[in-house]
């Protein structure tokens, strides 16, 4: 049973708030509105990274004023060891027929940059008429690819963050703010 305000099962009892949920809202109303107009008469696909993008991609698209078609598509970063480089892992299962289509990847954050890299490189074989990115957050200060996101909507220092999809370990997804982990937290454990 939850006792409402008891720290032991408050959703977010490690979590310090950074950005809220009037705040979130405002930035993907106007990467809506950008996106709806330079996208105007250009047949558009919206591709979610899954998992991270899932409430961006449904609060993005409810923004957008154009017909589109909506995909899915999956990446995955896989460390071996603590010692050996993250390996990407890409599944294309879910993403639709996007020749003579405009693909936007939307993801969540773009912190190093090496998913994005590697979705957009990936995507290329689809042979679509162009493919752009946009994420809620970048992480500019940690990024090491030569790639920007094309579009974004808060840089944030280099913290690590959760909630509005963002995890930690698979939980916090559900947050409708972004916070940061507290990591004297018990949460953490
Ligand atoms: P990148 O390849 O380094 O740009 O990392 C991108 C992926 O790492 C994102 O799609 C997230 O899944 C994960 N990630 C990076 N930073 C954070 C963070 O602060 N919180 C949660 N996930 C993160
Ligand atoms: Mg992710």
């Amino acid at each position: 049973m939850s006792v409402k305000g008891d720290a032991r099962t408050r959703r977010d009892a490690a979590v310090r708030r950074l950005i809220g949920e009037v705040e979130i809202h405002a930035a993907v109303e106007q990467l809506g509105r950008q996106i709806s107009e330079e996208y105007a008469d250009k047949p558009l696909t919206i591709l979610g990274v899954l998992t991270g993008s899932i409430m961006l991609v449904t609060d993005l698209i409810r923004q957008i004023e154009l017909p589109l078609k909506l995909g899915l598509i999956q990446a995955s970063s896989y460390r071996g060891t603590a010692t050996s480089p993250s390996e990407l892992r890409i599944n294309t299962a879910l993403v639709p027929d996007v020749s003579d289509r405009h693909v936007l990847l939307v993801d969540d954050i773009f912190d190093t940059g090496k998913t994005m890299e590697g979705l957009l490189e990936r995507l290329q074989t689809f042979e679509p008429r162009s493919v752009k990115s946009a994420v809620l957050l970048w992480k500019k200060v940690r990024t090491i690819v030569e790639l920007e996101p094309d579009y974004h909507c808060f840089l944030i220092p280099d913290e690590f963050v959760v909630g509005y999809g963002l995890d930690y370990n698979d939980e916090y997804r559900h947050l409708p703010y972004i916070g940061v982990m507290e990591e004297s937290d018990e949460g953490l454990k």
